[in-house]
């Protein structure tokens, strides 16, 4: 039953709900997971033509099995699927074919090896050791930044406040876009009009629009004039087999950095935070050992993993836990339901930050898709962990944002992708400066 549910309510009929639309499974759609992985970890769902994976072994077999198992639906799932019927063992040809109708089908996420392995390898050259600890230099600063906007508040949202702006800055940064494009950014991210310009906010609406073409204008400005910067580093580096990528290649691969790294880092950070609001031991046990949050921050992506489903198509006939998979058919492989199995993680609906195994969790996925960004959101998590602890005394669900007893809620995205909270505000103490 979930807070919001009066008790003595019908228990909803899981056999033939729309895991895809129905609204019911927004607020907690693990109940629904458990209810399927009962069934069979490898079960067909009764709309969509889709197969639901929800057990956890049998979904890390599926993200190792490049070959038999293609990426090219891997957002969006049955959504539009293939134009025409898929006829025999092996469809890749198909595939190959209709990869355009896909949404997002020149990103990395959807791509196939061998064009996956070449873009992959431009993408990990953002990811470079060096990079990263600078990364993690402007993550600290800006994490306290960020907390000087509220702190004299003593109540703040997560997601707009925090969330979101940190993770939007920390990509700028990490791609070295100039910390002048920052704040106009962080703007247009968040749907406000540029200052001073309210019909520049009309001709700029479109942030990844914006970026792709500031950022382009970037790249070629330093491929013309190398400087000692970050952005000549992107602009001169090359695909795996030496040779250099078009711009729009360059700025694809950035831009997208941005789609996938956004909300879903953001999503941890609220998810953390939900959890010490609602029950502040967790904020003093976190306080009395700072070496404790890396463990914390690895059950709350188990437990609320911020991607909730992502999608394969079979590409080759074949059986995964001894269920048959005609080429053709759309997967759902749910990270989200995984993470909760107890196979593998014994008590899974119980919050344990102690858990011995959280980190084997899925929900970075595996394999060669295996998400790029997890060390950064790690990173970038712990570091907003640490500011709040370093500047907050004690803090608590705001009763009015969230309400009390059985008015108590919370409003999560509803979307069959991702998993979070659409708010989070929490009232708090600030720290006295002094002690
Ligand atoms: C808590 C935060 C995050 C979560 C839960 C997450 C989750 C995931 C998952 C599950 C995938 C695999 C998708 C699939 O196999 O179909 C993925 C891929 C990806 N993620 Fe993340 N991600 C997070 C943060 C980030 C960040 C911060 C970045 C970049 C700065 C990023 C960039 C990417 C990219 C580029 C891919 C595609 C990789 C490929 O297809 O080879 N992610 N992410």
């Amino acid at each position: 039953m979930t807070a919001t549910e009066p008790a003595g309510a019908q228990a909803p009929d899981f056999d033939t709900i729309d895991f895809y639309t129905d609204p019911s499974l927004v607020e907690d759609p693990y109940p629904y997971f458990e209810h399927w992985r009962n069934k069979c970890p490898v079960a067909h769902w009764p709309h969509h033509d889709v197969i639901a994976v929800t057990g956890y072994e049998e979904s890390a077999e599926i993200y190792r099995q490049t070959e038999t198992f293609s990426s090219a639906n891997a957002v969006t799932g049955p959504f539009p699927g293939l134009p025409v019927e898929p006829e025999g063992d092996d469809i890749t040809d198909l595939i190959i074919e209709h990869r355009h109708v896909f949404p997002m089908f020149e990103y990395l996420v959807t791509l196939d090896p061998p064009e996956h392995t070449q873009q992959r390898g431009l993408t990990m050259r953002l990811f470079t050791p060096k990079r990263m600890a600078e990364n993690e230099e402007f993550m600290q600063g800006l994490a306290h930044r960020q907390i000087d906007e509220f702190i004299g508040n003593g109540t703040f949202e997560v997601l707009a406040d925090l969330g979101k702006p940190i993770a939007l800055l920390v990509i700028a940064d990490l791609l070295g876009l100039p910390e002048a494009d920052h704040k106009r950014l962080a703007r247009l991210f968040a749907g406000l009009p540029e200052v001073g310009d309210e019909e520049g906010a009309a001709t700029f609406g479109d942030p990844l629009a914006f970026l792709a073409e500031t950022f382009a204008g970037y790249l070629e400005d330093r491929r013309a004039n190398p400087r000692d910067d970050v952005l000549t580093q992107i602009a001169q580096a090359t695909y795996p087999d030496g040779s250099l990528p078009e711009i729009a290649d360059v700025v694809r691969t950035a831009s997208f950095l941005f789609a996938a790294g956004q909300e879903t880092t953001a999503k941890l950070v609220s998810g953390s935070l939900k959890y010490v609001a609602e029950e502040p031991h967790w904020w003093e046990w976190l306080r009395e050992d700072r070496s404790r949050i890396p463990g914390f921050l690895e059950e709350v992506l188990r437990m609320e993993s911020p991607v909730k489903s992502t999608s394969r198509l079979v590409r080759h006939t074949t059986e995964i836990g001894g269920v048959e998979m005609p080429a053709g058919t759309t997967l759902a492989v749910c990270p989200g339901a995984a993470n909760r199995d107890p196979r593998h993680f014994p008590n899974p609906d119980e919050f344990d930050p102690t858990r011995a195994n959280a980190r084997e969790h899925l929900a970075f996925g595996r394999g060669v898709h295996a998400c790029p960004g997890a060390p950064l959101a790690r990173v970038e998590a712990k570091i907003v962990m640490n500011a709040l602890l370093d500047r907050i005394e004690s803090l608590k669900l705001n009763e009015e944002a969230h309400g009390t007893g059985p008015d108590f809620r919370h409003d999560y995205e509803p979307t069959y992708i991702l998993r979070g909270l659409t708010r989070l505000v929490i009232d708090f103490v600030p720290k006295d400066p002094a002690s």
